[in-house]
């Protein structure tokens, strides 16, 4: 019986979703716990590009049962989309199950989404995916949210789906809301509820009964550390609980279940949407790092936002997240630079800390203090094993380690399924 997570430790984007693939390889079954299609994860096989939004991204090792479990908020549309994608590309996907306990994202929480960014001024923007995230798990929170088991009533789904929609149309219309054309909305979301049915499952209870069985299950995370509603950079974050806790409630799986906790670190960091980001670089070398990493958002487009590793940031989600280890992504995008520099600190006035400050109007005044490391000026791209790597990268590699106080496992060298080792 064997329980692996994956979570991102920084601000998303460091490469899940190819650690994923290569971690499906041992594993037999692979989960979402949380979030929804503001997640884009990319995986690269012998040149095929697949970016995955809601589905596991061990859906393409063929044969390894994927789940979508409760703590993820579903939009049924876009899973359906996502679905026929995958099968226009000869995936299998007859073998999703979807959680009759998680929640639907419907169409006004989309429009409320984006009616909230578009009203917001100033510092009151987040910079959400507009993907109707944080208005489907508000209505969660508030019990009015529709479960995905209550599109297998049709009358009463239809019901449910009516009244909220009107609701909507009710009280934001007034407000400068878009009107919300409940027919065509619900003739849209009745085609999918018809193609999702039959993969709805109680998900606890088929996970559970994996691990029993003593399958390998890999729980997905989606975001990072630092989007967390409860440890992220609050209220810049995301609506869901992103750290490794969050795999529990998202798909009832006990505590003990767990056996081992992945962190994801981006050799790097980058950030899409607002909020404090003490290492970003305004100058060439972020723009170096963004064309390098090509670092534009694979579910909005956005440019991300680039800046130096942040090791008291990620020293804090490790800590956070239980990391046994950590798998080291886009090494190679560094390989150029003559110097590397580190955050090993921050200066709040003339007060110097190494811990991560709780509260984001002190994280927005922070300046980092850094430690420069020697470049390796050689490509990495078809390094396979970790005494083959040039010396100043293992160096720059076992720093992170002891910054961040966790072993590293894998050593990711591009976007390539192959291009990457165990450590
Ligand atoms: P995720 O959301 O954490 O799954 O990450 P994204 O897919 O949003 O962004 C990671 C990007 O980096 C994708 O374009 C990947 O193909 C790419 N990538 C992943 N690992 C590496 C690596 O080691 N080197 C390079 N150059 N690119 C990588
Ligand atoms: P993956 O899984 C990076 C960010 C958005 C915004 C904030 C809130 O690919 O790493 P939301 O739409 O969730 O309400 O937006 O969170 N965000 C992500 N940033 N990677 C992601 O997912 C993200 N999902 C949400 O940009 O700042
Ligand atoms: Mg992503």
């Amino acid at each position: 019986m064997s329980v692996s997570v994956l979570v991102g430790v920084q601000w998303g984007d460091e490469g899940k979703g190819k650690i994923i693939d290569v971690l499906t390889k041992d594993a037999g079954m692979v989960v979402r716990f949380q979030g929804g299609n503001n997640a884009g994860h990319t995986v690269e096989i012998n040149g095929q590009h697949f970016v995955l939004h809601l589905i596991p991204s061990g859906i393409l090792r063929a044969g390894v049962p994927c789940v979508i479990a409760n703590g993820v908020v579903v939009d049924p549309v876009e899973l359906v989309k996502e679905m026929n994608m995958l099968k226009s590309r000869d995936i299998d996907v007859s073998g999703i199950q979807l959680s009759t306990r998680c929640h639907l994202i419907m169409p006004w929480h989309k429009l409320i989404d984006a009616f909230k960014e578009d009203s917001a001024k100033g510092d009151k923007k987040i910079g959400t995916t507009k993907r109707g995230i944080g208005p489907a798990y508000s209505s969660k929170a508030d019990r009015t949210g529709i479960r995905g088991g209550e599109m297998r009533d049709l009358v009463r789904f239809e019901k449910h789906f009516r009244d909220n929609a009107e609701a909507y149309n009710r009280e934001y219309v007034p407000m400068g809301g878009a009107k919300l054309d409940v027919e065509a909305a619900w003739k849209e979301v009745l085609a999918a509820r018809d193609v999702l049915v039959p993969h709805l499952a109680d998900t606890v209870v088929t996970i559970n009964e994996a691990n029993a069985n003593g399958v390998h299950v890999l729980l997905e995370g989606a975001q990072g550390a630092f989007l967390d509603i409860d440890h992220g950079t609050f209220p810049y974050v995301t609506s869901s609980n992103t750290t490794s806790g969050g795999a529990c409630t998202g798909t009832g799986l006990p505590p003990r279940a767990i056996t081992e906790v992945w962190g994801v670190l981006k050799a790097y960091s980058t950030r899409v949407g607002e909020g404090p980001f003490p290492t970003e670089l305004f100058d060439e070398q972020g723009e170096f790092l963004r064309e390098q990493g090509g670092e534009f958002g694979a579910t909005t487009g956005r440019p991300r936002r680039c800046g130096w590793l942040d090791a008291v940031a990620c020293r804090h989600s490790c800590m956070v997240n239980g990391v046994d280890f950590l798998a080291i992504t886009k090494l190679d995008v560094l390989d150029k630079l003559k110097e590397i520099k580190i955050c090993t600190a921050y200066k709040i006035g003339d007060k110097t800390v190494t811990t991560f400050p709780e509260d984001v109007y002190d994280l927005a005044r922070v300046e980092p203090v850094y430690e420069t490391m020697p470049g390796w000026e050689t490509s990495t791209t078809g390094i396979l094993d970790w005494n083959s790597l040039p010396v100043n990268a293992q160096k720059y590699l076992k720093r992170i380690a002891e910054l961040t106080k966790s072993k590293i496992g894998i050593v990711s060298v591009g976007p390539d399924r192959n291009q990457t080792f165990r450590v």
